[in-house]
């Protein structure tokens, strides 16, 4: 093992940016909105979240994926409907997002429900990308087995000549919305003392609660 694997055990950095305070709004949204506006000040990447999900033999998988929008309370990201994670999702919507955001010392835990967008969302926002990552999401059959890089290469050569202008939106490629039903802040403290503050859906509104560390 590397020195830099053996010196681990003995981080032992504590939490000191701040903290968050008990009175922060009804409903998580307003709390998210703040959090974020700091997060993309402070964050290289502050719209990577992890979505965890779970087909039906229940394995737990895990990827990063970018939040693109923010609509009506609910989160926005865009993928293949054929991969491992659509599959999943088909068989199981029950989804969990995490944003990691540690120049703050913040995480963010969500629960939810995934589901697809409406295609008029989808076919906006893939209109808007640029054409290299069109034509990437018709090439790639993500997660699925490719014999070589070569053969992904050559697919896009072909497509850039199959559509020399307009490249229309694959059946297969799209937005998934979660609705949230539960969003822990988490703010790191110090002596390990963190603050979590849950909200959870209750009817329509939302339960505030404080968590130990
Ligand atoms: C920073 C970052 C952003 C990513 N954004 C997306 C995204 O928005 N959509 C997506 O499908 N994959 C995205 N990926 C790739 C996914 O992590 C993953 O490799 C891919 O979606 C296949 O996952 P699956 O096989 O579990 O379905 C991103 C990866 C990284 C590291």
């Amino acid at each position: 093992m590397n020195d830099f694997l053996n010196a681990l055990r003995d981080d032992h950095r504590d939490f000191d940016e701040g903290k968050l305070e008990d009175h922060h709004g009804k409903t998580p949204f307003d709390l998210f909105s703040v959090w974020y506006k700091e997060a993309f000040e402070k964050e290289i990447e502050p719209n990577a979240m992890s979505i965890a999900t779970a087909g039906q033999n229940g394995q737990p998988s895990n990827r990063i994926v970018y939040l693109k929008e923010c609509l009506d309370e609910q989160f926005i990201f865009y993928s293949n409907y054929l991969s491992d994670k659509g599959r999943e999702i088909a068989d199981n919507p029950k989804v969990n997002l995490l944003f990691f955001w540690p120049q703050l010392q913040r995480q963010l835990r969500i629960d939810g429900v995934a589901k697809k967008v409406s295609e008029v969302i989808s076919d906006e926002y893939f209109n808007s990308r640029p054409r290299g990552s069109q034509l990437g999401a018709w090439a790639s059959m993500q997660s699925q087995k490719l014999e070589s890089r070569n053969m992904l290469e050559e697919k896009l050569m072909e497509l850039d000549k199959k559509y020399p202008n307009y490249v229309p939106r694959p059946p297969h490629w799209g937005g998934y919305v979660i609705e949230p039903n539960r969003i822990e802040f988490w703010q790191g403290r110090p002596s390990r003392l963190h603050d979590r503050i849950v909200y959870e859906k209750s009817g329509l509104d939302w339960k505030i609660y404080r968590l130990n560390p």
